[in-house]
């Protein structure tokens, strides 16, 4: 069966078919795919309708070892009682939608901010995939803009300024940027992780800028000089031609490699409409070396 990718954007995202995700196994396709993720950045597939335990077990086809330190873990077990299946929702326990108020709905709006999937850990995430189990019939887009793009277009003094920094990601901080308060023993938990500004695909030599609202600070520069020029980085690397902006449809699955891409969700009404979907993400670290690392 011959797959083919459809470009979604200039830059970014591409949608693949005909494929079933499910009953991909051999080395081939999954290799084809990687190849692909490597293009475009973001790939979709539609009317893939994932359980769990396939999507759990797909992610660990595609890239090996799953990322199980979720922000959110640090507040206490998920609905699944599983801290690789990431509650991507506006519901509770019972499936109801959660009161404006509650803690759970206040953290996972910070997914409104850009931000790279566990930046704030060390491994970071590297490939996510979400599984769309319940959308709204309103918008309620995902958007994912192109780091890739946005290393190429900076100047070259730009580029070399940027080279060798670090940056501290941390999660209680891009939260406490909202307001939102961990308890001391949640920040003891989240203290973040220090990663590269530039980061290489592994598989391509490709550079991109690795960029999250969770970068407090870039560890070579006074605070407030870091933040400045990690601020001016991330409107250069979120203007609109570089964003491809994904329109949920049920059954959608979408792949996305965050050293890539940075992404975030949109606003909608979520006192009024139940929005699902289970994030699953692998951690950076080379095919082949995750059992070490492991
Ligand atoms: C995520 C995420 C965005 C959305 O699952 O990591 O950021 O639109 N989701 O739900
Ligand atoms: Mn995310």
């Amino acid at each position: 069966m011959g797959i083919t990718f459809r470009k979604l954007h200039p830059y970014v995202g591409a949608e693949v078919s005909p494929i079933d995700l499910r009953a991909v196994h051999d080395g081939a396709t999954l290799e084809q795919l990687r190849a692909g993720m490597d293009q475009y950045g973001v790939l979709v597939f539609r009317k893939q309708p994932f359980t769990d335990a396939e999507q759990l077990a797909f992610a660990q086809r595609f890239d090996g070892v799953l990322h199980a330190k979720p922000g959110a873990a640090a507040m206490g077990a998920n609905r699944f009682n599983n801290d690789a299946l990431a509650d991507i929702s506006n519901v509770d326990n019972n499936g109801k939608i959660l009161p404006a108020e509650d803690r759970k709905r206040q953290y996972s709006l910070g997914n409104q901010l850009w931000h790279t999937d566990a930046s704030f850990q060390n491994p970071a995430g590297r490939y996510s995939t979400l599984s769309a189990r319940v959308i709204p019939p309103v918008n309620a887009n995902t958007e994912f803009a192109d780091m890739r793009q946005a290393y190429d277009e900076l100047d070259e003094a730009m580029r070399q300024r940027i080279a060798a920094l670090t940056v501290h990601h941390s999660i209680a901080y891009s939260r406490s940027l909202l307001g939102f308060e961990f308890s001391q023993g949640e920040q003891n938990i989240l203290k973040g992780a220090i990663h590269p500004l530039v980061r290489v695909n592994p598989r391509t030599g490709r550079k991109a800028v690795y960029l999250a609202s969770h970068a407090q600070r870039i560890m070579e520069m006074p605070v407030p000089e870091g933040r400045l020029l990690l601020y001016e980085l991330t409107l250069r690397a979120t203007q609109q031609h570089l964003i491809y902006s994904h329109q949920w449809r049920d059954g959608d699955f979408v792949i996305w490699d965050n050293l890539a891409t940075m992404h975030r969700a949109t606003i909608f009404d979520d006192a009024k409409y139940v929005r699902e979907l289970r994030r699953v993400t692998t951690i950076d670290v080379p095919l082949g070396k995750a059992a070490a690392a492991a």
